[in-house]
């Protein structure tokens, strides 16, 4: 790997002689002695890893364990280690945890106060979803969730707020590397460079996120060189409205994506609100949640249900085509060797987009069925219909016998409960851990039962029910 520069609790340090997709981790804790940070899953799923890593654009937790150390040139990572003062003064956060008891075995601790103590330095008070991330067996979450409370107020310790001096551009030790040799992981900083060397090399992996392809090294143990992290490439990371549309950029993360869309189209926000937890959601790019081809993935039942057109390239050549048709089978999609995911775009406006997810658990879970809804009315008539599911079938697919069914009616129960028999003409799900072929097609049915209720002013929530 050419050499990476980036700071460490404050100080700088530079990494040569690894191999590009040795995890931070690994890294932390083997070459630098740096034990606090835990190793619970080693999948993104647990939190225990929790670090807080700051850039140009602020500071956010991400997990170590599916972090590769090239991802983190130029940046800053602060380690549970780095969360104390430099006269090991306690943070806020960590005062509050013990006067709470917010800790009993301790090993979920230390991810538990990088969380807290990033949420604290980023003024966010929204405690639940800032902690989805992070597992506890034992202590319960209460007593932590009452200690992310009675810190929220306190100032912002010194020592937190240096990092993001140490990432201005001024600084020349923050420079991203040039961009390195195939086959030590490519660094490219501008889509034309990511172009002309993914058409020239169009064996290699391409890395954004690392929130699936971190997995292929830390449980299956993969080699996946030469590889490209995209993380350097800022144009691929910027959302632009044109006239009437919104163009998405394949390397904006989740995270910003939800900041961005949820004004627009709460529906949406409120899905992505549920997509995994902060720590995946910083990492994870929509290109990436593309790209990878899931059935169950989260984003692309939604963009197509929006009308989405997918816009791909290799070396100057540029093609676009309905997100839909991308999806050809179960983990194939119609992308050529050395070709990128460049950016989506999507309406500016839907009024009528409904997205639903259900899963085992609320928070930090992969969808059993997700399914999203955007109708149309013209005269109190259905005037266009997109439907797409995820969990429905091996690709994320349209139920365009059920769109047909709906078409010129008007929007009542009756027409939703007609249009529902249609489901099964349209998806034959399977059986899996997640859930029965049989419950998948019931409650695909009862989404649409929702959606019509949802658009007609009903609480369909179970939160808002509840409340
Ligand atoms: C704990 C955990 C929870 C998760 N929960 C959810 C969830 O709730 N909902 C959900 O939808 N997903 C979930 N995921 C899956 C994952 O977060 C998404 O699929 C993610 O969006 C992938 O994006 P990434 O940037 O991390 O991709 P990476 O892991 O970097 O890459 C994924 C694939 O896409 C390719 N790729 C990346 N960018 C491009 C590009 N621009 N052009 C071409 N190919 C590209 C890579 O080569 C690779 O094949 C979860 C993952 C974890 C680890
Ligand atoms: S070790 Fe569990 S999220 Fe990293
Ligand atoms: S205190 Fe034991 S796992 Fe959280």
């Amino acid at each position: 790997m050419s050499q990476i520069a980036f700071h460490l609790n404050g100080a700088p340090v530079r990494v040569s002689d690894e191999a590009p997709t040795r995890t931070l981790l690994d890294w932390l804790r083997e070459s630098r002695g740096l034990t606090g940070t835990k190793e619970g899953c080693n999948e993104g799923d647990c939190g225990a890893c929790t670090v807080m890593v700051t850039d140009e654009s602020g500071s956010r937790a991400l997990n170590a364990c599916i972090l590769f150390l090239p991802q983190l040139d130029g940046k800053a990572v602060r380690t549970v280690e780095g969360i104390s003062g430099p006269q090991g003064e306690m943070h806020p956060v960590q005062h509050e945890m013990i006067r709470h008891h917010g800790s009993q075995c301790g090993f979920c601790t230390p991810g538990f106060v990088v969380s807290m103590a990033t949420a604290h330095l980023n003024g966010a008070t929204d405690h639940d979803d800032q902690l989805a991330g992070n597992l506890c067996r034992c202590t319960g979450y209460a007593p932590i969730i009452r200690a992310a409370q009675a810190a929220q107020n306190a100032p912002v310790p010194g020592w937190m707020t240096t990092d993001r001096d140490l990432v201005s551009p001024a600084q020349p030790a923050a420079q991203p590397s040039a961009p390195s040799a195939a086959g030590s992981g490519f660094r490219p900083r501008s889509s034309d460079e990511l172009a002309a060397w993914y058409e020239a090399n169009p064996d290699a992996t391409l890395i954004a996120g690392a929130t699936d392809v971190g997995l292929w090294v830390t449980k299956q143990l993969r080699d996946l060189t030469p590889v490209a992290f995209l993380n350097g490439v800022t144009d691929l990371q910027q959302i632009e409205e044109t006239g009437e549309s919104l163009r998405i950029g394949a390397g904006v993360t989740i995270a910003a994506l939800r900041a961005a869309l949820a004004p627009r189209f709460p529906s949406l926000g409120e899905l992505l609100r549920r997509y995994s937890s902060e720590q995946v959601r910083n990492a994870a790019t929509i290109g990436g949640n593309i790209a990878n081809g899931s059935p169950i993935g989260d984003g692309p039942p939604a963009l197509i249900a929006l009308g989405a057109t997918l816009h791909l390239r290799k070396g100057n050549t540029h093609r676009q085509m309905p997100l839909e048709d991308f999806f050809l089978d179960y983990r194939k999609q119609d992308r050529q060797p050395g070709e990128f995911v460049a950016f989506v775009t999507i309406p500016a406006q839907a009024p009528a987009l409904r997205c639903y997810k259900l899963s085992k658990r609320f928070d930090q879970d992969i969808s059993a069925v997700c399914g999203c809804f955007n109708l149309t009315l013209q005269d109190g008539r259905i005037e266009s219909a997109r439907i797409a599911f995820g969990g429905m079938a091996g690709t994320p697919k349209r139920a365009r016998a059920v769109e047909a069914a709906l078409l010129g009616k008007p929007m009542t129960p009756e027409t939703a409960e007609e249009a529902a028999a249609q489901m099964a003409r349209d998806f034959t799900p399977l059986s899996d851990m997640r859930a029965s072929a049989a419950y998948r097609l019931t409650t695909a049915q009862n989404m649409l039962r929702r959606y019509v209720h949802d658009l007609n002013g009903d609480p369909v929530s179970v939160l808002e029910v509840r409340a």
